[in-house]
């Protein structure tokens, strides 16, 4: 018997997904079938510089061209189905509200949300961890996930379907060394998970985490070399993942395979979790 994967006449709201994991996530899922809106600070057309007091790699990002938002939409649209890109802050709950409003209008309503958006350049041991920064990602990666889903949650509970999937990370699961705020941000968004998976169990909701290891995206090559190549070693497979290991199990979770899956912290890792000598 043949197994498909057919997200046809769904609709998915992917947050940061200007590169990277949320780009690849939303392409998947467009493969698959669904019609796809990209929530993000950062579109190639925005010329008025506002992503740069988002931090480091936000500037660096805009500065060597790495922001494919309305690019990724238009490969969407050459697949055949429906997108959309937005301008989206997720730590601001208005523009999150206007966000969901935008692609109710266009698309319909959102079925499938993937709570990607997340930073990724705050690398300090605990004394030089900077308070701004750690407030910074507590907002974008935990409250901008809990913004997004408030505000997709009533329709998918009056629909009685719904997906959403958060993006945590092994620093939640097993600590990050110089990773304070992040790891505490990757730890805090599982407990989230379980919350909503609880919560919108009896509604045909699930709500599952998945835990990247080291993913080659272009974040992980802004980071430090030395302790990149220490995960890598540390990882069973002993090479990064790629964007598409991550959004092939973002996929299967968001399908109706997986309808008896919730709550879960699925390691996309490598092993790295694992014990290795
Ligand atoms: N790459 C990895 O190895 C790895 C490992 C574990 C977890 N993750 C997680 O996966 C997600 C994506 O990682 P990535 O490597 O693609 O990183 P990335 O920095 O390339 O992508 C993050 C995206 O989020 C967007 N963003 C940042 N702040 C935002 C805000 N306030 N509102 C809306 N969008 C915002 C950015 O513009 C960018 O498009 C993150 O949550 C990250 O923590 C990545």
């Amino acid at each position: 018997m043949a197994v498909e994967i057919d997200l046809s006449g769904r609709v998915a709201l992917v947050t940061g997904g200007s590169r990277g994991l949320g780009r690849a996530d939303a392409l998947a899922l467009a493969r698959a079938g669904a019609d796809v809106a990209i929530a993000d600070i950062q579109l190639e057309s925005d010329e008025s510089g506002d992503a740069d007091r988002y931090g480091a790699l936000a500037q660096a990002a805009r500065a060597q061209g790495i922001v494919y938002t309305e690019a990724t939409v238009d490969e969407i649209r050459a697949l055949g189905r429906h997108a959309l890109a937005l301008k989206c802050d997720v730590t601001d709950r208005g523009q999150v509200d206007a966000a969901v409003a935008a692609v109710a209008d266009e698309l319909g309503r959102v079925d499938i949300l993937v709570n990607n958006a997340g930073t990724l350049d705050h690398v300090a041991q605990l004394g030089d961890q900077s308070p701004e920064l750690w407030e910074r990602d507590l907002r974008v990666n935990l409250t901008g996930a809990f913004n997004c889903a408030q505000a997709v949650w009533e329709g998918m509970r009056a629909r009685g379907w719904g997906r959403v999937v958060n993006m945590a990370s092994v620093a939640g699961t097993l600590g990050g060394f110089g990773q304070a705020s992040y790891s505490t941000t990757k730890a805090g968004l599982i407990g989230l998970t379980r919350t909503l998976a609880l919560e919108g169990g009896r509604s045909g909701i699930t709500c599952n985490a998945i835990v990247p290891g080291i993913i080659g995206t272009e974040a992980f090559g802004f980071g430090n070399a030395a302790m990149n190549e220490r995960m890598i070693r540390r990882t069973a497979f002993r090479r990064p993942g790629q964007p598409e290991d991550v959004a092939n199990a973002i996929v299967f979770l968001c399908s109706d395979l997986a309808s008896y899956i919730t709550g879960v912290a699925l390691n996309v890792s490598g092993g790295i979790e694992l014990f290795t000598f």
